[in-house]
């Protein structure tokens, strides 16, 4: 049994924070999604994070710590641009790649001579964080290839019984992970889209160039910045195409293809194109791209179901700002399968 605790609670933030003491693992809310947390100098709870997710261990972690401060217990050198991006934007959602210091164990970082390091905003992993005492690895806290979890219900979903506590914090404020950044390249590299954007990221740091693998899969001969970008991901188990063209030439694509369990997943104000193809989920505006991010985990998990067979689903076509990261998510969702019914 999984224990349920409240963010609002300082008792059981106090008693999250004695599991992760005594060596344990919990979950976690932050701004982005949920985190599966543990303490991230000790080699053996990292091992169980990984066991717990279902994780391969060739995909490292991310280390959370309370501020800027705590860099240099983690990294072996703060870079004039990791203060700057600090000061734009942590507390937050973004997440930056610095050489690792030794302490880091090689399982966090999957042998990597670099460590992903973030400052998260969210209160109550703050103050587990503090009451701990020790710097967190947490990666999202959903079995690996699922969707990231945006409630603690979702946590439960996939996690109930395989640790032991889950803090319930609501729903995420962001609903996307957070933005992944490589400064041990010249010029850095986006390796994530995430809560920070790339132009935010280019107003701090000029150049940044984009990683092949956040807009196309990778070849076979090809390896992602990110280990964990190379995985299908985010995915229900029925096969995921996302279908171009205005609502209703995609309306009629989906009924031309006759299928029965057939399930739509499409902005708000398309849901009346689409009705009478098949189930129809809606996940925000195409206008607000903040309800989308918000919105789109959740709508996958919805759809990840027997009874529905196949999903045809409507991508945000601009990939400025927070459109950015959902069209990652959901193309990487649809395994960048994208037909056209213009
Ligand atoms: O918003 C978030 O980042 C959430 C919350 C819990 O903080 N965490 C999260 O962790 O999304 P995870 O493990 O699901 O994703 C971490 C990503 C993976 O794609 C991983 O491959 C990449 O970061 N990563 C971690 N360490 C890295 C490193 N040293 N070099 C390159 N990529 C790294
Ligand atoms: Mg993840």
């Amino acid at each position: 049994m999984t224990r349920l605790l409240h963010a609002d609670d300082p008792a059981d933030i106090e008693a999250v924070a004695a599991v992760l003491r005594d060596g344990g693992i919990a979950a976690l809310p932050t701004e982005t999604v949920y985190g599966l947390a543990g303490n991230a100098l000790d080699a053996d709870v990292v091992g169980a994070i990984y066991a717990a997710k279902g994780r391969p261990s060739d995909n490292p972690l991310i280390v959370h710590v309370a501020s800027v401060d705590d860099l240099p217990r983690v990294v072996r050198s703060v870079p004039d641009q990791a203060r700057a991006l600090a000061a734009a934007f942590w507390p937050g959602p973004l997440t930056i790649v610095l050489p690792r210091r030794d302490v880091i164990p090689d399982r966090v970082t999957a042998g990597r001579d670099s460590v992903a390091v973030r400052v998260p905003a969210h209160e109550a992993f703050r103050a587990v964080l503090r009451a701990a005492g020790v710097p967190l690895a947490a990666p999202s806290a959903n079995r690996a290839g699922s969707p990231s979890p945006t409630t603690a219900q979702h946590v439960l979903h996939d996690l109930d019984g395989r640790i032991p506590a889950v803090l319930d914090g609501g729903p995420c404020e962001v609903g996307v992970e957070s933005t992944v950044v490589d400064l041990t390249r010249t010029p850095p590299r986006l390796l994530r889209p995430g809560g920070v954007s790339l132009e935010q990221l280019r107003a701090v740091l000029g150049d940044v160039q984009v990683d092949p693998a956040v807009v196309g899969e990778m070849a076979a001969d090809q390896a992602p910045g990110a280990p964990g970008m190379k995985y299908r991901h985010y995915a229900p188990a029925a096969p995921v195409v996302v279908v171009d063209g205005d609502a209703a030439q995609a309306a009629a694509y989906v009924r031309a293809q006759g299928l029965d369990h057939a399930a739509v997943l499409c902005f708000d104000e398309e849901a009346s194109a689409f009705a009478g193809t098949g189930e129809v989920v809606t996940y925000g505006s195409a206008d607000d791209p903040e309800a989308l991010a918000r919105g789109i985990f959740d709508a996958l998990r919805t759809l990840d179901r027997p009874g529905v067979e196949s999903i045809f689903a409507r991508c945000p076509t601009r990939d400025d700002g927070l459109y950015r990261a959902v069209r990652n998510r959901l193309l990487k969702a649809a395994a960048f399968r994208v037909v056209s019914a213009s």
